[in-house]
């Protein structure tokens, strides 16, 4: 390879700018050079490329977002849309890509890359959602579960000071992987996960139990994912059966995507980054670079995508409700 591409695609997580960064230096260390590519697929289809230098990610390390800018971009999902990406690639003279983003992103990456094998693609998990066959962690799910963390902790004050139960949902698409960190991080009296059905009714009786046991706040973490119909429905059916509480609703939202990335973060995205660039200047291609073990890894991103099933941490589901009795 000589001519590398670098783009994030997808929603932005906290980590992408260190990672940027890493694959920037790293490739033109070894001498290669390197464009970048805005707003994901959709700058390789509008042709939107820079050339880029050790001091365009200059000062970076610390800022949430993504410098290259980021979309979801539908056009690539067409043959047309494959193929005007292609021209441009080649006109360019660009012959390998790292993508940064998540499984659409990997979708789209692995579609490209078999229709046009000579240009060689390599995949870094950048999500806050970590949902991501392959690593154990995917960029920006430490930030993320962080300032979930640190809001829900000034929720607590105030819940505490009123005898309040609030109910505040966290992002993470299909994934409960933020809602049960930071649920045990804050003492959430109870967690609603995708991955874990919770009947509405044993969600009254184990916070009636806590009412019985003097506590004087509750907060109840719902993941976006849960299947009871939606954070407010939640409240409601509660608030019918418990009248005593006084019961109120956050919905964090887009503030748990910003931020300036945690050390972890920063860390990872620098190992990930250099790490995709080794393993494009080794030869692999229409894979990912993932963290297992604290060990770099790299799986397919055939495997990636079809083996699509992120477990989360039995202890830690076990422990949430025994903890917070
Ligand atoms: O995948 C990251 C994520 O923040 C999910 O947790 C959430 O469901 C989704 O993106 C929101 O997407 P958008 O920013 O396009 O509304």
């Amino acid at each position: 390879i000589s001519k590398l591409g670098v783009l994030t695609s997808g929603g932005d997580a906290p980590g992408m700018n260190p990672c940027i960064r890493a694959v920037v230096r790293t490739g033109i260390y070894s001498g290669l050079n390197v464009v970048g590519i805005r707003k994901g697929y959709q700058g390789l289809i509008e042709n939107d490329m820079y050339d880029m230098n050790p001091r365009s990610v200059s000062n970076i390390l610390n800022l949430g977002g993504t410098i290259l800018k980021t979309a979801r971009c539908l056009p690539f999902r067409t043959d047309e849309g494959m193929e005007t990406a292609y021209q441009n690639l080649k006109e360019q003279g660009i012959d390998a890509l790292v993508v940064i983003g998540g499984d659409g992103t990997f979708t789209g990456a692995l579609r490209f890359s078999k229709k046009y094998p000579d240009i060689k693609v390599m995949g870094v998990p950048g999500t806050i959602d970590n949902d991501l066959y392959g690593s154990t962690y995917t960029l920006g799910f430490d930030t993320a579960t962080n300032t979930v963390v640190e809001a829900i902790d000034k929720i607590r004050d105030t819940a505490d000071a009123h005898d309040r139960l609030f109910f505040i949902e966290v992002m993470g698409r299909d994934s409960g992987a933020i809602a049960l960190r930071a649920g045990v991080c804050c003492g959430a009296e109870a967690i609603l996960l995708p991955e874990k059905a919770t009947a509405i009714d044993d969600l009254i009786e184990n916070l009636r139990a806590g009412q019985h046991n003097k506590k004087s706040s509750s907060i109840v973490i719902v993941a976006e994912g849960d299947k009871n119909g939606g954070v407010y429905d939640i409240a409601r059916r509660v608030q019918n059966e418990i009248k005593v509480y006084d019961i109120k609703v956050t919905i964090l939202g887009h503030l748990q995507r910003g931020g300036s990335p945690s050390a972890f973060d920063r860390v990872l995205g620098s190992r990930l980054g250099y790490a995709a660039v080794k393993a494009l200047l080794n030869g692999h291609t229409q894979k990912m670079v993932g963290l297992q073990a604290n060990n770099i890894k790299i799986t397919s991103l055939e495997e990636a995508l079809t083996q699509h099933e992120f477990k989360l941490e039995q202890d830690l589901m076990e422990m949430a409700d025994i903890l917070s009795i």
